[in-house]
């Protein structure tokens, strides 16, 4: 039996090698199950995932609540494409906009389309309500983002893999560096045409960077200041992973986690995608009030499978999950527990020299040079010991288990992630 499903495991690492193009480099694990926090591969050994999807997975592996609505509308009804109406969408966005406080949502598929759809928003709002002069807009990025990969995501992005050979790039980015706000308002003020200024409230991909206290508020200030759109890209961030609904309400003195109403910073364009639908299913949405979402009109955006009826379904199910189980609320209790004991870790061992993160959005740093193969080791070596996690810059591991993890499992995971760190002090 054991032979049989290590050649399983072989024949399917062979057959992506092969037949699949090699946009990924996979740690070498071949999965086959998965339950709330734990997934399985095909010999059956047991694991912490420690990765979630990149985020997507924060209610837990085939939660049954969301696997149920899959089943009941896959049954009835899954695309109609948005010739027609359907029963679910109109439910799903009135659900989804007064959970998230916006007048508006326009349904795509993945982060990246979403993030697509915000700039096209934020431009055209800037030439028909601005009057910004045609092709003249302008969008403030920061350095070190990461909204995806489409050609025109790729040319405001600073990682030199992710972008050498796919020019031409498209134009009208201007890149500032992340947490500063001086240079935010020096960008807009000495460029002319500024439509938006695009930011991720913690920088998931670059290695969990969460900007100092007040930096967001202090930015969306200067946007209101200066009639620029504010747009937040909480698509790794956002439903409840870093121990508030959104991180941009990370701040507000609202003692309800669960609760996106009346957040300190609210984006005048929140993006959102990954955990939307619990892993289940690709969902993404931009959100906006009626003044910027109404410069779209029929034929201007839009996706043959964005909106469907089951993505609704499942997308709303997801959304309930989270809040009847306190999702938020887990995020924050088990970070900060997650945090003290990396921080002791931290003390402890010369291999690592920081934790951060908020919720359950937290990294370590491994104290060797950026190019050494020591995160993916330990990683490797995680693995072996039943939990699975992936570098995300050379010396950086990213922690992100889904937000449904006990205190017991996640003190268990702590010692592994202890003992494996220690055991590869030489
Ligand atoms: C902040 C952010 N934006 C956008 C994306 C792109 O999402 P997708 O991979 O679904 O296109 C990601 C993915 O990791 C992300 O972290």
């Amino acid at each position: 039996m054991l032979v049989k499903n290590q050649k399983q495991a072989a024949k399917a690492i062979e057959l992506e090698e092969k037949h699949g193009a090699h946009n990924y480099h996979p740690l070498p694990v071949v999965l086959s199950k998965g339950e709330g926090v734990y997934v399985w591969d095909v010999e059956g050994k047991r694991y912490y995932d420690f990765l979630s999807a990149y985020s997507a997975v924060n209610q837990g592996h085939c939660h049954p609540r969301i696997i149920g609505s899959l089943k009941d509308q896959a049954e009835k009804l899954t695309l109609t494409s948005r010739a027609f109406y359907n029963d679910q969408l109109g439910e799903y966005e009135k659900y989804v906009t007064d959970f998230f406080g916006f007048d508006k949502v326009l349904p795509m598929n993945t982060g990246a389309e979403a993030v697509e759809t915000a700039i096209k928003l934020c431009r055209k709002y800037a030439y028909e309500k601005k009057n910004i002069p045609e092709e003249k807009a302008q969008i403030i990025v920061c350095e070190n983002n990461f909204h995806g990969r489409t050609t025109t995501i790729i040319s405001f992005s600073n990682d030199k893999t992710a972008k050498k050979n796919f020019g031409p790039y498209t134009p009208g980015f201007i890149k500032i560096p992340y947490n500063d706000a001086d240079a935010l308002e020096k960008a807009i003020k000495e460029n002319d045409h500024i439509a938006g200024f695009l930011v991720e409230p913690i920088q998931g991909e670059a290695g969990v960077f969460v900007p100092s206290e007040g930096y967001l508020k202090k930015a969306l200030d200067i946007c209101k200041e200066n009639d620029v759109l504010f747009i937040a890209d909480e698509v790794q961030t956002g439903i409840a992973r870093t121990g508030r609904l959104l991180a941009t309400c990370g701040n507000c003195d609202c003692a309800d986690k669960n609760c996106a109403g009346t957040p300190e910073v609210k984006p005048d364009i929140l993006i959102l995608g990954k955990a939307l639908s619990g892993g289940v299913y690709p969902v993404s949405a931009v959100f906006a009030n009626d003044d910027i979402m109404e410069v779209i009109k029929p034929g201007q955006h839009g996706s043959t499978f964005g909106g469907n009826p089951l993505a609704s379904a499942v997308a709303m199910e997801a959304l309930r999950v989270v809040k009847d189980e306190n999702l938020a609320e887990n995020a924050q209790k088990m970070g900060d527990l997650f945090r003290k004991e990396m921080n002791k870790l931290v003390e402890e061992s010369a291999l690592v020299t920081m934790v951060r993160g908020k919720g359950l959005l937290n990294a370590i740093v491994i104290n060797e040079a950026e190019d050494s193969d020591m995160a993916w080791n330990i990683c490797l070596k995680l693995r072996d010991n039943g939990l699975l996690a992936k570098p995300t810059h050379g010396n950086i591991i990213r922690f992100a288990p889904p937000l449904v993890i006990t205190e017991d499992q996640l003190m268990d995971c702590v010692k592994i992630i202890k003992d494996t760190i220690i055991s590869m002090e030489s």
